[in-house]
This record gives C-alpha cells, structure tokens and sequence, in this order.
C-alpha cells in the first residue's frame, strides 16, 4: 500500500526509459532498489557533508544486491567539478577492477549527479548510473533528464555528455537537513516550471509557499512530482535540446550573466534563476507579452520564496557582454525564454537596447 507522499514519474525515452521514485525514507527501503541492472559492484559517489548523512543507509539497502558496495567521498563544492575529481572516480574505479557492468550512485546534489553521470557515461564507454538526488535543486531539475558535466575553467557544465540515468530515487526526507538558503535555491527551479508549463502548478506553489519552506513533506511530494512531471514531458519530445528543451532554461540567462559576473559560487544557481526569472519577465513585459500584473505576481513570489530579485550592478555591457557565452547564444546572437502568455514559453532574441533597461530597471 503505497503511503501518501509515494509518486512515480515515468520519462519515456524509449529502450533508455526510466522512472523517478518520490518518497521520504527511500534511501532504507528494499524495494527502491530492486529491479536495478545486477552487477558485482556498485559504487557510491557522494560528498563530505552529504556522505556522513546518508551513505550508511544506502550502502546497507545496497548490500542486498551487490556483493561488493564500495563509497567514495568527493569534496564538496562546485569548485570541485572538475577533471581531477573525474579523475579520481576512474582511479577508485580502476583500482577495484570494476568491470563494465558495475553501477554507480550519485547520492548528493547537481555537483554530485553531474559528475557521476558524467563519468558513468565514459568509464568504459558507458557503464550504469542511479541517481539519488538529496538537494530540492537536484529532486526537480539536475537528476532528471540526462545532462551530466564537469566545469572547465572557461565556462561551467562545458564539458559532458547526455547519458540517462537507470532510475532516480528521490527520497523526500534527505531534503530535511538542507540548509534553508539551499532549500530557496531548489524553489527557484520548482517556481520556473509554473509560467513555462503551467499556471495551474503557479497557483498551486503561491498557495503552498508556506508549506513549501516547512519542509511539509506532503508538499514536498507533490512539488516534486509536478515539476518532474514537466521536466519528463519536455524531454521526453527533445532529450538533446534541439529547440523545446531550451524553455527550461526560464530565468537563466540573466541568471548565468549574475553568476558569471559575480564570479561563480557568489550567488547560488537557484539564487541568480530566481533574480533572472524576474529580469525575464520584465523583459517579456517591455516586448508585450505579458502584462505587469503577471510580472509583480512572479515577483512577489520569488520574495517569498527567499529569492533575491535585485540583480547586481554589473551594468548592462557585461550582462551582455556574458549572454553572448550563454549555451543558447547561437552566433552571438542572445536568446532569451520569454512568457507569451503565462503558462508558454518562447525563445527568442531582443533588442540590446531593451536589454540594457530591464538591467538598468531591475539591478542596484
Ligand atoms: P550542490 O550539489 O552543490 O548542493 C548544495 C549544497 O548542499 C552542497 O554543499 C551539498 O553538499 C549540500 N547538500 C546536498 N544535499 C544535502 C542534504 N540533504 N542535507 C544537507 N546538505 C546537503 O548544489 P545543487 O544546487 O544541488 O546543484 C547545483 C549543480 O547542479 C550545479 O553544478 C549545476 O550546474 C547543476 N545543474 C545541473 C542540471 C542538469 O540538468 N544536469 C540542472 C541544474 C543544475
Ligand atoms: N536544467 C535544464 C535542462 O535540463 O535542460
């Protein structure tokens, strides 16, 4: 009898098709992890804060099916997102002779599950991966969807692959121990799948907003759910982002320029989506898209939420200036997510000099 925060989202890929498992207490119960590829080892790439935390528990649920579970503990930071961490998945791995069918798990937030998958997509061309997602960020974004990469030291996230996970199980309960700014974070992306998707989900999170940063896990659950829902339908018609998988990327242009500006690691990523997503609606706002109605309610929102809204005065020349690096630039050129009406999004470029006073309106 499954209890009340149980769901399951299913991603049709087809033959790399997989499910996402929602419920507090996952990590220990047996039956999350049946079914998986077998295997005589299986690996868990975690973090010194999360490892501590919850490895113990995976790696007992674990020991039911592998005859081998061994863990390996990464620093924890973006700044660690990087070839030589990748480096020292393959060493662990090299070093236990884990063959090619040998499964690991990333058990942490988006740093973990990038890299993870990443070098689940490249040891020996491609061995199996879990993801075990414990940040809010990571339970509605990173973990589903396939994007996995390292940084370079010219661009985040430049180097990786698409390489779809086997399952991912969200256990809701790990989001209890998240640091409240982190919990925020996580909330920017839950809120960008409200004005891209579906309005019905916005209203939904206005009304739970509350509940939401109570950690109640009842609304954990379904804010989960719905924005995995969103997530799987958008992917499941563009895996590689051709063109409608880019609408998931609301607010992060000007989010990347806050990041990029800043200096990555000054203003969290949800932080800089939460600010972008306003900068993006008043930008819809100023091309006619949208009313100012529509802008102050997504705003108030992203307030409550503990978001920022007031972007940096980096001035408008190097908010251009990193736009143009953005993944979506295509020959320089910007392109923006814009909602055109609430609940659709388009992508599309804008006139620099429209630009310039959404930044000029919106940053101190
Ligand atoms: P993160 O992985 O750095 O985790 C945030 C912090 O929370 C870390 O200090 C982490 O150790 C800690 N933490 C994680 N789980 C915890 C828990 N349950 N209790 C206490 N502390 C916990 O950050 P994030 O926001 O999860 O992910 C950001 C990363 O995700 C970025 O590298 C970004 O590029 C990537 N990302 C990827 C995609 C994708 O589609 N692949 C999408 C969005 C973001
Ligand atoms: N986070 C954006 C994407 O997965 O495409």
């Amino acid at each position: 009898m499954p209890h009340d925060t149980h769901r399951q989202v299913s991603i049709a890929l087809g033959d790399r098709s997989y499910d996402i498992s929602i419920d507090a207490g996952l990590l220990s119960l047996g039956s999350a992890w049946q079914g998986l590829p077998r295997a005589a080892t299986a690996l868990i790439v975690t973090n010194d804060t999360v490892g501590p935390l919850y490895a113990a528990d995976l790696q007992r649920s674990l020991a039911a099916h592998y005859p081998k579970v061994l863990t390996l503990s990464l620093p924890d930071g973006e700044a660690y997102k990087t070839w030589e961490t990748l480096q020292s998945i393959f060493d662990v791995l090299l070093q236990n002779a884990c063959d090619r069918k040998t499964v690991l798990f990333a058990l942490g937030g988006g740093v973990v599950g990038d890299i993870t998958g990443f070098a689940a997509a490249c040891y020996m061309r491609g061995v199996p991966f879990v993801q075990v997602p414990t940040t809010l960020l990571a339970q509605v974004d990173s973990s589903v969807g396939g994007k996995t990469a390292i940084n370079h030291p010219i661009g985040k996230n430049m180097i990786g692959a698409f390489y779809q996970p086997e399952r991912v199980v969200c256990d809701l309960h790990t989001l209890q121990s998240l640091p409240a700014r982190e919990l925020s974070a996580g909330l920017a992306e839950v809120i960008k799948y409200g004005p891209i998707a579906d309005m019905a989900f916005f209203d939904w999170i206005e009304t739970n907003l509350d509940a939401l940063l109570q950690r109640d896990p009842q609304a954990l659950a379904y804010a989960v759910q719905r924005s995995c829902e969103i997530k799987a339908h958008v992917v499941g018609q563009d895996e590689r982002e051709s063109g409608l998988r880019a609408i998931l990327n609301f607010g992060h242009t000007f989010g990347h320029a806050i990041e990029a500006g800043l200096g990555f690691g000054e203003w969290l990523h949800g932080e800089a989506v939460g600010c972008g997503m306003v900068m993006a609606a008043q930008l819809s706002h100023r091309l006619g898209l949208v009313d100012a109605a529509f802008t102050e309610r997504l705003t108030a929102l992203i307030v409550r939420a503990g978001l920022p809204t007031v972007g940096p005065d980096l001035g408008s020349e190097a908010y251009l200036h990193h736009m143009r690096v953005d993944k979506k630039a295509e020959a320089g050129d910007i392109r923006f997510v814009l909602i055109d009406p609430p609940g659709t999004a388009v992508v599309r470029g804008a006139p620099d000099a429209l630009v310039a006073e959404v930044v000029q309106a919106c940053c101190r």
